[in-house]
């Protein structure tokens, strides 16, 4: 049994209170057999956009939609009893209008039980996050490299290299902050950068390749599990092989199958056996 089944969730304003406290400690889920073992350990789960490029191999975070998110975000949360579950908001489904974030953020909540939506944006989006919290919906900000963004961004690079890119998501994180994020990722950020985000504003920052001095860390859970290929992005470490252990216990029983040492009479149901 768990160990956290009499507790009750983590909530958003447990999570915000974490800060200076203790770090806040994040990674992705997207299928309720991750969530489980996850759920223990962490203050909070993300349903990230990201499942498009790991769960569906596609290139990029841009064609994953409201339906889709909000049925693994569901199941993440059937999953779990512990950590607070937060879902990304898909491309496209808040950018036009606060009103249209409003619509598919509330179907989301109301789809899967999640505590909160994560967006990406500074201030062109601060407005927008105002509008959700004014309404009930927790809203965690995402700065700096933003994978919605990649079109204009010109790929997946580091943000805030030059004195005048890190004043502007200085001045998106703080945007986000006023506007009533509850918690705001930083992610591929210069380190300077993001440990002055850290100090300066009043809600915890979550990194991911940004700075140790965050309040938080998230990352996508395959990364560190061995599951996402030979290649993991600079800023995430492998804390085991899981890989490696499920290609050979494939292995044991594709050749278990082919040399008929299983399945045995053992697992089969109505069998005569000699009296
Ligand atoms: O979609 C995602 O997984 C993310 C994070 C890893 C921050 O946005």
């Amino acid at each position: 049994m768990s160990v956290h089944s009499q507790a009750q969730r983590v909530t958003v304003p447990q999570l915000m209170s974490f800060k200076g406290t203790r770090k806040i400690a994040a990674l992705t889920a997207y299928t309720a057999p991750f969530a489980r073992l996850l759920d223990d350990s962490l203050d909070m789960l993300l349903v990230g956009d990201s499942t498009a490029m790991v769960g569906y191999a596609l290139p990029d975070t841009l064609s994953i939609t409201v339906d889709t998110l909000a049925a693994h975000a569901a199941a993440v949360v059937r999953a779990t009893q512990h950590a607070c579950v937060i879902v990304d908001m898909p491309f496209g489904s808040y950018q036009q209008s606060p009103a249209q974030a409003f619509a598919s953020a509330a179907a989301m909540l109301a789809a899967s039980g999640v505590s909160g939506v994560k967006l990406e944006g500074g201030q062109p989006l601060a407005e927008t996050t105002r509008f959700l919290v004014e309404r009930g919906i927790p809203v965690l900000a995402h700065v700096g490299l933003m994978p919605q963004y990649m079109n204009t961004m010109g790929g997946f690079k580091a943000q805030g290299m030059t004195d005048a890119a890190a004043a502007r998501i200085l001045e998106d994180a703080r945007a986000q902050a006023q506007a009533g994020a509850f918690g705001i990722v930083l992610e591929g950020l210069s380190e300077p950068l993001a440990r002055d985000i850290t100090a300066e504003l009043d809600i915890p920052t979550i990194g991911i390749g940004a700075s140790p001095a965050c309040d938080g860390q998230i990352l996508v859970t395959e990364d560190i599990l061995g599951l996402s290929g030979d290649k993991i992005p600079r800023f995430a470490r492998r804390f085991a092989d899981v890989g490696q252990v499920i290609r050979a216990a494939v292995q044991d029983y594709a050749e278990s199958v082919r040399d008929g040492s299983f399945p045995t009479l053992d697992h089969c149901f109505g069998v005569r056996r000699p009296k």
